[in-house]
């Protein structure tokens, strides 16, 4: 695991950006991204609308979506993308898991399988207070293929922000599994702000176990963290002077 540390939230959506413009630009021959929704994201999208570049040769495939949701119902997941990034940048094809299906298992195993077609050469993620990535919370199998699963309390409450009441979030989503996400080519996490800070820790400094599901990303052989001074404030001394340096040098390239 590599991890880099900047001041603040500007400065992290930006390095991310760079970051994931430079894998597109690397494969001209076409390459697929998986996005993440959410807060963590939103600024690395505001960077991708501003910039001009060419994304038609990009497929891109979402972690997750709430079950019950339609793809036009403002706080789905489909909307939530449509506003911060599809409606400016034009990509090749771009899915997100269908949330107002009757069938929510054979949807699952549909998105699997398309993901599992295109293979995923870089796949941005958030990272929740509880260390879930994607809504896979804690307790998942670290093999899990896309599934549907019941959202925690505490995550339902994190994502009341977005709705007009608690009763609204949908107690249920769609998710890409921990061993979907796994297959990942290469994996940027982003996190900020002090609530990510214990869940950071873990993820970096704890042993990899299903009560903190991030931590299987120790397993991976290319992950890039991107944390900003909050989200790294409980990670040891050492871990903080390599990540600040890491973030010099990306600059300096
Ligand atoms: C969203 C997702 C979630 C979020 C996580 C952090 O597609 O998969 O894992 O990344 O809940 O959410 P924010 O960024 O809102 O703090």
């Amino acid at each position: 695991m590599k991890w880099m540390i900047v001041e603040k939230g500007e400065e992290l959506a930006q390095v991310a950006y760079q970051f994931l413009k430079q894998e597109i630009e690397r494969h001209p021959e076409g390459l697929t991204v998986g996005l993440a929704t959410g807060s963590s994201p939103v600024g690395v999208y505001e960077e991708w609308r501003k910039d001009a570049l060419d994304c038609r040769h990009v497929t891109t495939v979402n972690l997750d979506e709430y079950v019950g949701l339609s793809p036009e119902h403002p706080q789905s997941y489909h909307t939530f993308m449509q506003e911060y990034l599809f409606k400016d940048v034009a990509f090749k094809e771009s899915f997100v898991p269908i949330g107002d299906t009757e069938d929510p298992v054979r949807e699952s195993e549909r998105y699997e399988a398309l993901v599992r077609n295109r293979g995923i050469d870089i796949q941005l993620l958030g990272i929740g207070a509880n260390g879930h990535i994607a809504f896979n919370e804690p307790g998942t199998p670290f093999d899990a293929k896309t599934h549907v699963t019941e959202l925690t309390e505490s995550t339902r409450e994190a994502n009341q922000r977005f709705f007009d009441r608690l009763e609204e979030v949908p107690t249920k989503a769609i998710t890409m599994g921990i061993g979907t996400i796994m297959e990942a080519k290469k994996i940027l996490l982003v996190a900020s702000s002090e609530r990510k800070a214990e869940a950071v820790r873990d993820m970096m400094e704890g042993v990899a176990t299903t009560d903190c599901p991030a931590t299987v990303l120790k397993r991976h052989a290319d992950v890039m963290v991107i944390l900003d001074e909050e989200a790294a404030s409980l990670l040891s001394d050492d871990a903080k002077r390599t990540g600040r340096a890491a973030y010099l040098n990306f600059m300096k390239v």
